[in-house]
């Protein structure tokens, strides 16, 4: 996700955005630029050299106007257009006075650039972000103040914004707004800031307040006035923050991972924005594979790693369900040495947070030898795999620091979710009605993944009472399965202690006879359908003396009957479970890996991006 910062009334503003711009590389990015705004001028500079880009664009500012007291900086991690300077923001106007830069997604911008470039306006990137330009230079050309324009553009667009604007016609001003994408205002004696995140202006700002969505901020050196996207003023909530640098950094929480587990629902958002055209097609402007190429596809192949295997599982019953495809999943590292049969109409899709795991790519390549379309899902832009695919569908979670993965899973569920009803339109597989009404409910999710994040409390007080346990097995059947191997992961790997996922149908073919007192058993048992059946296998887990948990709905009364600790979730469609129900399994892992005092960000012996083979 892009990081924003904006500096109104400093003499040295150029410094003070470039070096909050290396606060921000932390978050991760490709491609930086700032823009300067005095007296009837605006001055810009951008560099796309990857994780050098704040060095690179410090170079190229050496000619730029000094005592500005007004400037943008940016920092961007590509959705729209690859990450090039030309992409990289500020954007600027027509007139080249108006600079903008913006975090999220404007999901009509298709349609509005399309109508501004019929009045004359010329583009210059391929992002979705230069429309905002654009528009508030038509609104400034009818006399609206910087401020009134950027009100009166937002009210045309949809999606998600951080948005910081500024115009060498109306120097000393900075207007931001925000929808979603989260936006801070900072301000000290004769200075005003924003940023997207603290750490951008931690050292220099005194005092800080939250914008809201659908806000919009006047900064000046004096002060900042806001206003609703109406026109009516309103107050913005100061922000106690008494943090250091590392804490900002990890957004106040604890740790990396209590960050990622809490920003699901925002990742989730994300990943769905911008995916349903006006006819109600669901649509992935950056996969490039055809329509016709999708509705002969005969068979598809996942291949992925660790976490991205167990979303490609999940991805399996939805592809199969909906578009009646068959589907096979395969861990990346057997796939290349097993011969692999690829036929006419095979897609194999490679699924991987990174892009960079070696065992996935390596995968893809053999499939792509053999005569595969391979179709990349990777949360990193311009990865080895996104570039070495025929197309590519990003999951728009951020950049995921700690080593175990949890952000990135939902997103990859959602993602190909949306891909498997994407194949069941074109493949007419289902009524239109059922593909929207399932489009609605996964629109739904991230709601759902908030109110399971709630109920930490609920979570913390299970682990407390199984403090000590040494042995776990996960159970469930259908999508229930791969969610308990997810869960016995992010166990395994966060508390160093023995956990297993098993198909619950399995139990009694092996696992029941490590089954005694002191062992717990934690089942996914959300789905109406197989309800009785995991109840039934609990019965025989408890006959033996294990310790029950169940993830069960809230609707679910029968639960408490075979359960010990029940983890409450809010019930959804039984294919998007996973995201929901994987929730307080990871809260579980996670609360007692802290509890034992592990560190959560980076266990022992595991590398977040394995690139050896
Ligand atoms: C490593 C990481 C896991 C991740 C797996 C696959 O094992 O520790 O968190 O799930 O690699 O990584 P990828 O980037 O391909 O999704």
């Amino acid at each position: 996700m892009c990081g924003i910062i904006g500096v109104v009334g400093r003499t040295d503003t150029l410094e003070t955005l470039l070096q909050g711009l290396s606060r921000l590389e932390y978050r991760g990015y490709d491609s930086a630029g700032v823009a300067l705004s005095g007296p009837g001028t605006t001055w810009r500079a951008r560099a796309a050299a990857g994780t050098e880009s704040v060095a690179a664009l410090r170079a190229e500012c050496v000619d730029a106007p000094r005592g500005f007291r007004t400037g943008l900086g940016h920092t961007r991690w590509a959705t729209h257009g690859a990450p090039e300077a030309l992409n990289a923001h500020p954007h600027l106007d027509c007139s080249g006075s108006v600079a903008i830069i913006h975090n999220g997604i404007i999901e009509n911008h298709a349609e509005i650039r399309e109508d501004l470039v019929g009045r004359g306006h010329v583009f210059t990137s391929v992002t979705d972000s230069e429309v905002l330009a654009h528009l508030i230079e038509e609104a400034r050309k009818a006399g609206e103040d910087l401020s009134e324009a950027v009100r009166t553009s937002l009210l045309r667009v949809r999606g998600a914004f951080a948005l910081a604007v500024l115009d060498a016609t109306e120097p000393d001003v900075i207007v931001a707004a925000r929808r979603i994408s989260p936006l801070i205002v900072g301000t000290a004696p004769g200075v005003s800031y924003l940023a997207s995140d603290v750490p951008a202006i931690l050292d220099q700002a005194k005092t800080f307040y939250a914008v809201e969505d659908d806000q919009v901020v006047r900064l000046g050196p004096e002060g900042f006035r806001a206003l609703d996207l109406e026109g009516a003023p309103v107050r913005l909530r100061q922000l106690s923050i008494d943090w250091d640098l590392e804490t900002a950094e990890k957004g106040g929480f604890e740790d990396f991972m209590a960050k990622e587990i809490a920003e699901q629902p925002e990742a989730l958002r994300a990943t769905l924005l911008d995916r349903h055209r006006r006819d109600g097609a669901i649509s992935f402007d950056e996969m490039g594979v055809s329509d016709e190429e999708l509705r002969a596809v005969k068979r598809v192949v996942l291949v992925a790693a660790g976490t991205s295997n167990h979303a490609a599982q999940v991805a399996k019953y939805a592809i199969e369900r909906w578009a009646r495809v068959s589907v096979e999943v395969d861990i990346s590292s057997e796939y290349r040495y097993r011969d692999p049969i690829v036929e006419v109409g095979t897609l194999v899709i490679g699924v991987s947070q990174s892009g960079e795991t070696i065992d996935t790519i390596q995968a893809t390549r053999e499939a792509k030898r053999r005569g595969a379309r391979v179709l990349a899902v990777t949360n990193i832009v311009d990865s080895s795999l996104a570039r070495e695919a025929d197309a590519v569908i990003y999951t728009r979670a951020g950049l995921e620091v700690s080593v175990a993965s949890t952000k990135a899973f939902v997103a990859q569920v959602a993602a190909l979710e949306l891909f498997a009803l994407r194949l069941a339109q074109l493949r007419a597989t289902m009524p239109e009605r059922d593909v929207e009404a399932l489009y609605r409910g996964l629109q739904a999710v991230g709601a759902q993944v908030e109110r399971a994040l709630s109920r930490r409390e609920e979570v913390a007080e299970v682990a407390r009472a199984l403090f000590g346990a040494r042995d776990f097995f996960y159970l469930g059947r259908h999508v229930g399965f791969p969610t308990a191997l997810e869960g016995a992961l992010k166990l395994k790997e966060l508390t160093y202690l023995h956990a297993e996922g098993y198909p619950a149908g399995e139990l009694k073919h092996g696992p029941l006879a490590l089954i005694e007192p002191g062992v717990v058993v934690v089942a996914v048992a959300t789905d109406p359908a197989m309800h009785e059946k995991i109840l039934s296998n609990l019965a025989e887990v408890k006959a033996r003396g294990a310790s029950v948990v169940v993830v069960a709905t809230d609707d679910d009364e029968s639960i408490a009957a075979v359960a010990d600790f029940v983890l409450r979730v809010p019930g959804t469609e039984p294919l998007f479970a996973p995201m929901v129900d994987i929730i307080p399994l990871q809260l579980f892992a996670y609360l007692t890996a802290r509890a034992l005092g592990r560190n959560v960000d980076r266990p022992r012996n595991l590398a977040k991006t394995v690139t050896v083979e």
